[in-house]
């Protein structure tokens, strides 16, 4: 175990920039690795997550490697061309790995086996293996529809028209990419939007997609152009220097080049409506995506009750929203969340009882979670369950906290953000082992 320890720090100050977007990251390497030719990657997240699909990628018949200058290439097979893997690919901690190379190799005449680690084999599959059946893909595995599972790649795939039973963009992407390899039209319905990196990049790399409200149409068999691609930094991991900033007392950020696709800004416009300071400078866009500069300050915060209707744009943030919500006046509800309980953990409960610890006032319902403001003890040891959002989360909750709060195991934060400790402390926080 690799524990870490966070205690009260002085304002944080400065200019930084945060690692690569996760999602686009992985969506990058794909579509890539389907494309004819060279495509060249900057700004890639080199986390244990996106790393792996690198790996998988490459198993699957994709050259890649990354240049003296940190630009990934990647030279494509085409699509229909993924070739049967000799091992079974281990995508690790990573239900974005997983979840979109399985949707990718179901239409492969090919068999693969997918592993993770015990956090992602106890993570739901049928999600994906029942839209994916319907293209004619087989699947062995457990009867409980967990990791391992060997995809058995559908021969002669079928088209199919599929609405989402809940807000997945990974179950989304998944049935898109499956629909790369299949000839004719699919379709995916979904009633509420999830982030559309899937559909930005499609566009991007020049696959026929239509998007008439909530449905989006993918062309098959459609010819990929090799492109030169620059990743937003992750608006998730910005978010924990963001909340860490706003309950450090005279905080004063600037964070470079953040992604600002309305799909992922949910926690920034939550801490808006809860008396925060951020400005956003700089707007733009890149290879189809948006960005901004962010500049954040100390902030003093009321708690309101999140809109039910903004979680699938906060979906990953709830963990160190709570951070912001026990320095926040009042109370701040948390409902109509129930997905956070099969990410990389349970992240209700779990969230719940490292609160309590750290004697937060929180309450427990079933599809969210109430915090109140609290006078942080901390002093405790707190239990992240693999979960790199929680670890990170109580991190920034020992910021501004009486005693120090350690978390038992701080290698999980290198799925998603190696440089987090350093980058923190280099902004003057303590975070140590
Ligand atoms: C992701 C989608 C979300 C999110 C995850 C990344 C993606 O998962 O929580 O961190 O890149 O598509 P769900 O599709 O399970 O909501």
């Amino acid at each position: 175990m690799h524990k870490l320890s966070s205690s009260k720090t002085g304002p944080l100050l400065g200019t930084i920039t945060v690692p690569g977007d996760k999602s686009i990251s992985h969506r990058a390497l794909i579509m890539g690795a389907l494309s004819i030719g060279e495509s060249k990657i900057s700004g890639l997240l080199e986390g244990e997550d996106v790393l792996g699909t690198a790996t998988a990628l490459r198993a699957l018949g994709a050259d890649i490697y990354k240049d003296k200058e940190t630009v990934w290439h990647v030279h494509g097979v085409g699509i229909g061309g993924l070739r049967e893997p000799d091992v079974s690919l281990n995508m690790g901690n990573s239900g974005t790995g997983v979840r979109l190379l399985m949707g990718l190799v179901a239409t492969h005449p090919i068999e693969v086996t997918f592993t993770g680690d015990s956090s992602l084999s106890s993570r739901p599959m049928k999600r994906i293996t029942d839209p994916l059946e319907k293209f004619g893909a087989k699947f062995s595995g457990n009867s409980d529809g967990t990791l391992p599972i060997k995809v058995i790649g559908a021969k002669s795939p079928i088209p199919i028209s599929y609405e989402l039973p809940m807000a997945s963009a990974q179950v989304k992407s998944a049935i898109m990419l499956a629909g790369l390899n299949t000839p004719g039209r699919t379709t995916v319905v979904e009633k509420i939007s999830t982030r559309d990196h899937s559909e930005r990049i499609f566009k991007y790399f020049g696959v026929p997609i239509e998007i008439d409200n909530n449905n989006i149409h993918v062309s098959g068999h459609a010819e990929l152009t090799a492109k030169e691609m620059t990743v937003p930094a992750d608006p998730s991991s910005a978010s924990f220097l963001v909340v860490a900033a706003i309950i450090t007392e005279g905080s004063d950020l600037i964070i470079k080049n953040v992604g600002m696709n309305p799909a992922r800004t949910g926690l920034f416009e939550t801490l808006l409506d809860m008396g925060g300071q951020i400005y956003f400078k700089n707007k733009r866009q890149s290879c189809g995506e948006d960005i901004a500069d962010i500049h954040v300050k100390y902030s003093k915060l009321k708690g309101i009750e999140v809109p039910h209707e903004r979680a699938a744009s906060m979906i990953d943030e709830y963990p160190v929203l709570c951070a912001a919500a026990a320095n926040a006046e009042g109370n701040t509800v948390m409902r109509g969340i129930n997905e956070l309980r099969v990410k990389e953990s349970d992240r209700i409960a779990v969230m719940v009882v490292g609160l309590q610890a750290c004697g937060v006032n929180v309450i427990e319902h079933d599809d969210g979670m109430t915090v109140s403001k609290s006078e942080v003890s901390g002093g405790t040891l707190v239990a992240t369950h693999l979960d790199h959002r929680i670890a990170m989360s109580f991190l920034i909750l020992g910021l501004n906290s009486k005693k120090t709060i350690s978390i038992d195991d701080g290698r999980v934060i290198e799925t998603s953000f190696p440089e987090f400790t350093d980058l923190m402390n280099s902004l003057g926080a303590q975070i140590c082992p």
